[in-house]
């Protein structure tokens, strides 16, 4: 199961700026500044007026900022896009443009924990209500979805997995007129376009795989521009959550390796997946590539995935005995990561999704980086014999 770089053009990828313009710089410069003057009234008065686009303050258009974003929108074969200060505000952005008060969200079981947190915080004191639904599920799905204003899905989930027929449910969504959004990050546009398959908005944290190396939190949404226009006119430059010209920078230097980190994740995740499955020790492993066929649309698997120990294995023992694997939230780096399931389900803030949707007290997520195959499952290897 390898991706294509069929629909990407890696060499546009690769070459994502007009060298020409900055000396031939092979990496574009940062526009590390807050505000660009005007070169007299005039040019002053048909910038207020409108009648020129041109980057005034850079809360509201940066250039580097843009750059990543139609590098983006490229990936996702959007129309457009918008970056963030972090994949939480692109979520929040983007469902504060599409509901008021007494709308109701549809959203899928297992999203992100602080989406799930938002929802059941701030929307709720809006008095905007949410329904969860099995996204495995379509009739339940249509079911929900009359009278919705908003779909909200994640696919593949990012602790049990869930892989969802996203273009099935987009086109229920379509035909019962609520918008879409998907949360993307899990596949990155390498493996999965949302857009090609129906969905109207598509958020990433691109603190995972487009940033790659763990150094920026960031976010986007990307979609038509009538869309992304609603969500420019106000929840982006009044929430105010704008991503920053130098982590923009930090993300078109990390997206030109996206395909060759995917496949690299993709390979090392899919082996170590594979031997955790023929174990004794292991009860189930949670990985989509491991299922008969991908939902159509997902071309390919990540780094990300859990798996679930019988009765008897000490957790604490194993995490601890990890070397390579580090005990650390987040993933899409080049780093190799763990989180044990027990932790989450102890996490004070509330609500917790991880109790509402129930997740098995005995799971493990683990984060396949890029240190090598045999490598990290030495280390698995390791730590399971000293932990049972
Ligand atoms: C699936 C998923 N969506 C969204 C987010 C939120 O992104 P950020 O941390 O960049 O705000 C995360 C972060 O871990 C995530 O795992």
């Amino acid at each position: 199961m390898t991706g294509s770089l069929e629909p990407f053009d890696l060499a546009s990828l690769i070459t994502a700026h007009d060298e020409g313009n900055y000396a031939e710089a092979v990496v574009p410069p940062i526009f590390q500044t807050s505000l660009f003057t005007f070169s007299d009234y005039d040019d002053m008065i048909a910038s207020y007026r409108g009648e020129k686009v041109r980057p005034i303050y850079t809360r509201g258009l940066n250039p580097t900022v843009r750059m990543f974003e139609e590098m983006l929108a490229k990936l996702e074969a959007a129309e457009d896009a918008l970056g963030f200060a972090s994949g939480m505000s692109a979520i929040s952005s983007a469902v504060l443009s599409f509901v008021e008060p007494g709308d109701r969200i549809v959203a899928v079981n297992h999203v992100y924990p602080d989406a799930f947190r938002l929802f059941g915080t701030i929307l709720k004191r809006m008095k905007v209500e949410v329904t969860y639904v099995d996204g495995r599920d379509e009739e339940a799905v249509a079911r929900a979805l009359p009278g919705a204003k908003l779909f909200y899905m994640e696919s593949p989930t990012s602790w049990v997995m869930e892989a969802h027929d996203v273009g099935a449910l987009a086109a229920l969504a379509r035909r019962h007129g609520v918008v879409s959004m998907i949360d993307n990050s899990w596949a990155s546009p390498y493996f999965q376009q949302p857009l090609t398959l129906g969905v109207d908005l598509v958020i990433h944290s691109a603190s995972k795989y487009l940033g790659g190396h763990s150094d920026v939190v960031a976010g986007v949404v990307a979609g038509s521009k009538v869309l992304i226009g609603r969500i420019k006119a106000e929840a982006y430059p009044y929430l105010g959550g704008k991503l920053s010209p130098f982590d923009a920078w930090l993300l078109i230097r990390g997206m030109r390796t996206l395909p060759l980190r995917m496949k690299a994740h993709e390979a090392a995740a899919m082996t170590i997946a594979k031997r955790l499955q023929d174990l004794d020790v292991v009860e189930m492993v949670c990985h989509p590539g491991l299922s008969n066929r991908l939902p159509a649309g997902l071309n390919g698997t990540s780094g990300l995935f859990s798996f679930i120990f019988r009765e008897g294995v000490d957790i604490r023992a194993f995490a601890d005995h990890l070397r390579l694997f580090k005990l650390g939230v987040s993933w899409g780096g080049h780093e190799s990561l763990i989180v044990p399931g027990e932790v989450v389900l102890q996490q004070k803030a509330q609500p917790n999704s991880a109790q509402t949707f129930g997740i098995s007290a005995r799971s493990v997520r683990l984060h396949v980086g890029l240190e090598g195959t045999e490598a990290l499952w030495s280390d698995i290897e390791a730590a399971i014999s000293a932990a049972s």
